[in-house]
């Protein structure tokens, strides 16, 4: 049975990257196979992680592209003719239309450093999370990995875990315990619910 090509959207350090990888590396992403990478920022050490596992890489710029729309037809260019079943966004800090999504109903997954709805939305990214839960003074956070639709954080959730906020927190502290703790384990088990389910519908079982 074939498995459900992954293209995976970066803009980063790719650390849930790196996990999607090692997970595939230990068998723990059966259904699924990452088949690109593709960073909308030249610079990210993503592309160095994705060329290290032998993983096709490609950059896409919005200031190339020279608007929100070409940058998206770009992307959906690049994933269609790679045959790309499932979309994953890993640390990608670019909102996308509602074309792009409405293109890929739920076929499109995010991960978020925070338990949704709380510390989500637009302007809630990467540390900007862990500084308004810290001031906050919430006493747990997580993260969660969502389906993603027209909304942005707004799709249908698919897991979440939480992590205990410490005292001497700082937003780097935290942010390094929750991407430990919390979305490095439910970002690959969430891109296998996905590919299973994919590959479920493709043969009709
Ligand atoms: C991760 O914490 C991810 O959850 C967050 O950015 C970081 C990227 O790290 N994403 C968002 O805030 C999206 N709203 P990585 O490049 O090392 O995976």
């Amino acid at each position: 049975m074939s498995k459900a090509k992954i293209g995976v959207l970066v803009s980063g350090g790719g650390t849930n990257l790196q996990a999607l990888i090692d997970a595939q590396t230990a068998g723990k992403l059966p259904s699924g196979e990452i088949a690109l990478v593709i960073a909308n920022n030249a610079d990210a050490y993503a592309l160095t992680r994705a060329k290290n596992a032998g993983i096709p890489t490609a950059v896409v710029l919005k200031k190339d592209c020279g608007s929100q729309e070409a940058f998206e037809t770009a992307l959906m260019d690049m994933l269609n003719k790679n045959g790309i079943d499932l979309i994953v966004l890993a640390g990608f800090m670019a909102i996308l239309s509602e074309r792009f999504t409405k293109s890929y109903p739920r076929r499109i997954i995010n991960v978020h450093p925070s338990l949704i709805p709380s510390f989500c939305g637009k302007g809630f990214y990467g540390l900007h999370v862990h500084e308004a839960a810290l001031a906050y003074g919430v006493k747990v956070t997580g993260a969660t990995v969502h389906f993603v639709n027209e909304i942005p954080d707004g799709g249908e959730i698919i897991l979440q875990k939480a992590v205990a906020i410490r005292k001497n927190d700082t937003p780097e502290t935290l942010q390094k315990r929750v991407m430990r703790l919390a979305e490095w384990k439910i970002l690959p088990a969430a891109a296998e619910l996905v590919c299973r389910e994919i590959i479920t519908e493709r043969t009709g079982d």
